[in-house]
């Protein structure tokens, strides 16, 4: 595979760190990137997609497809990825990024809220693992990143179904990584800390002032400082790095 001939999927890809991915991703290392999204806010797929190659015109002429889909779907994940083989010819890079969060303390954590983000987070990543590997293991080469969080190595109080999706993403990633690296798929994890996105613009000031405390690079971290690490992952350079997770924290955890 040599530099810019990648394809990827970027899942939940239309904004945040996804939206930084699909970025780095085609001005970097790809040929085409398609991005799935669940939403796609004020837009078409179409727009969507024509707006994010418009502001990379200067830098690339990779081809981006936007896919509406719902990532909790398994049908959905698998028109994805055909979707993704007819319009690049096949695909590469499947990026698991999509996530939410529905924070409480387990006293007053609903079901529902549970349910919810375990799907979103964790169920979503084994739709489009399980739907990307074939093409991936036909062609004897495959880069699957999974986005997971610090929160999913050491918890983090109000975020049992998020910490329990994240550090299951971690364990399905290590698994997949052995499970597929005869086949020349490697499979990594990156967690990030804090980064500025519409998911962080909910804390206030003081949470974010108590936040940072715990953060010896005294900054939240930018979508780009995540989508580099992920582009690194997908390149040549770290053609002999699997099953790993990588934390993108301003040095949170270490
Ligand atoms: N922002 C942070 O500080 C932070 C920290 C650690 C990990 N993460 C992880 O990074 C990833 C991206 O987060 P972000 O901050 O960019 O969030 P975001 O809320 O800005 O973006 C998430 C995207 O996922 C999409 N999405 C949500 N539910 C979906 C569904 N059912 N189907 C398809 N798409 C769906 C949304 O429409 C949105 O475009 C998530 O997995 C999140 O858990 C974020």
């Amino acid at each position: 595979m040599s530099q810019r001939n990648k394809r990827a999927i970027v899942t939940g890809g239309s904004r945040g760190i996804g939206r930084a991915i699909v970025k780095e991703l085609a001005s970097r290392s790809c040929s085409g990137v398609l991005f799935s999204d669940i939403a796609f806010i004020n837009n078409s797929t179409e727009e969507s997609a024509a707006e994010i190659m418009n502001e990379l015109k200067d830098l690339t002429d990779a081809k981006i497809y936007a896919f509406k889909a719902d990532v909790t779907s398994f049908s959905d994940a698998q028109a994805t990825v055909d979707d993704a083989v007819s319009k690049l010819g096949g695909v590469d890079i499947l990026i698991n990024n999509a996530g939410i969060t529905r924070d409480n303390l387990l006293l007053r954590m609903t079901e529902e809220d549970f349910d919810k983000v375990l799907n979103v987070n964790l169920k979503s990543v084994f739709n489009y693992t399980k739907a990307a590997i074939r093409p991936m293991i036909a062609q004897r080469y495959g880069r699957i990143v999974n986005i997971a969080s610090v929160v999913g190595l050491i918890g983090n109080p109000g975020q049992a179904n998020y910490v329990a999706s994240k550090a299951g993403v971690i364990g399905f990633t290590k698994t997949m990584a052995r499970e597929l690296a005869g086949k020349n798929i490697t499979v990594n994890a990156v967690a990030p800390g804090f980064i500025e996105t519409e998911m962080t613009a909910k804390l206030n000031e003081k949470q974010r002032e108590q936040l940072l405390l715990n953060v010896p690079l005294k900054r939240m971290g930018k979508p780009e400082d995540v989508a580099r690490v992920i582009n690194f992952l997908c390149s040549e350079d770290a053609d002999y790095i699997t099953g790993q997770v990588i934390a993108i924290d301003g040095g949170m955890t270490m």
